[in-house]
């Protein structure tokens, strides 16, 4: 029997099979346990099961050195030194495939709710200020009458696409190496779907943001830093672009008093394009499946390294 951390308790009955494997502690704090008890349970753990706001580097490896298998509950494994465990022998999981049609419609949640200003809607009736019908009363932008760049040609990138082309929009595509300026300039709607990486951290920073103009619209349901959140702040009390759908930020959590929060056309969510009931109890599955496999010592299904 292994010794197995999880960092939180997982929607489904996929923790129901590991600990019928195996030794399973879970975490039962309202957020994610402080980096510092993670770094003390690893220290014991064979395997550990973690969220996408654990940090898993390089000094959390160096201190576990029973540790034979990470798997990450998410598609994107960023916080995951992933090139010192692979050193290590560690083999690291994610949860690709499940979530990828969730990912998409939140994307497209998003795009609709920015370019026809549902939340602007919304507050204005709640808070009484909706007085009569007006033709030219929020007046936003048509989906079907757009070109929407999709930034990652990867498996969600392709489900957008698929979803707008529905709509009636033009699709754009720009993949690892393209040159974005051009297609920015030419898109109405941008919606990001890469992972992060060195290469895309920041990958939209003032002149991105400026290229895309002020009838144009972000989308980012990938990682918050892709994209330079003070220059985005700008862009957006200054209209370089029309609005921008959030489900990711940088900083993330966002505090109550970021300016990010003061912009006009902003519609934001908390990281939650894969939070359906279906998507997240087969996401455990997956993370699962990656750990006893490891455990056993099989390929894990998901691996990344
Ligand atoms: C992921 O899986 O990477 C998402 O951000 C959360 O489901």
């Amino acid at each position: 029997m292994a010794r197995v951390y999880v960092t939180r308790d997982l929607p489904g009955t996929a923790l129901d099979r590991l600990r019928a494997a195996h030794e399973v502690e879970v975490w039962d704090g309202d957020d994610q346990p402080p980096a510092e008890l993670l770094r003390e349970k690893a220290a014991d753990a064979d395997g550990l099961l973690t969220m996408l706001g654990d940090s898993v580097d390089e000094a959390l490896l160096d201190a576990a050195p029973k540790l034979r298998a990470v798997a990450n509950y998410a598609v994107g494994v960023d916080n995951v030194d992933v090139p010192a465990a692979t050193a290590r022998g560690i083999p690291v999981g994610h949860t690709p495939d499940v979530l990828t049609g969730a990912t998409a419609d939140m994307a497209l949640a998003l795009m609709l709710a920015v370019m026809r200003r549902v939340p602007e809607g919304e507050r204005r009736v709640r808070e009484g200020r909706w007085t009569s019908w007006a033709p030219d009363g929020l007046l936003g932008r048509d989906l079907s009458r757009s070109t929407v760049l999709i930034v990652g040609r990867g498996r969600i990138g392709d489900a957008v696409a698929e979803r707008v082309q529905g709509f009636g929009a033009e699709v754009l595509t720009a993949g690892r190496g393209d040159e974005l300026g051009p297609l920015l300039e030419r898109a109405d709607v941008v919606s990001l779907h890469c992972p992060l990486t060195d290469q895309t951290r920041g990958l939209i920073g003032a002149a991105e943001l400026r290229a895309m103009g002020p009838e144009a619209y972000l989308v980012n349901t990938a990682r918050g830093p892709v994209v330079d959140t003070d220059a985005l702040v700008t862009a957006l009390a200054e209209g370089w672009i029309a609005g921008a759908g959030l489900d990711v930020t940088d900083p993330e959590p966002l505090p109550g008093d970021h300016p990010l929060l003061d912009v006009p056309n902003l519609v934001i969510a908390p990281h939650i394009a894969s939070a359906t009931h279906h998507t997240r109890a087969a996401m455990a599955d997956l993370a699962v499946d990656n750990l006893l496999a490891a455990l056993d010592g099989r390929p894990m299904p998901h691996s990344v390294s």
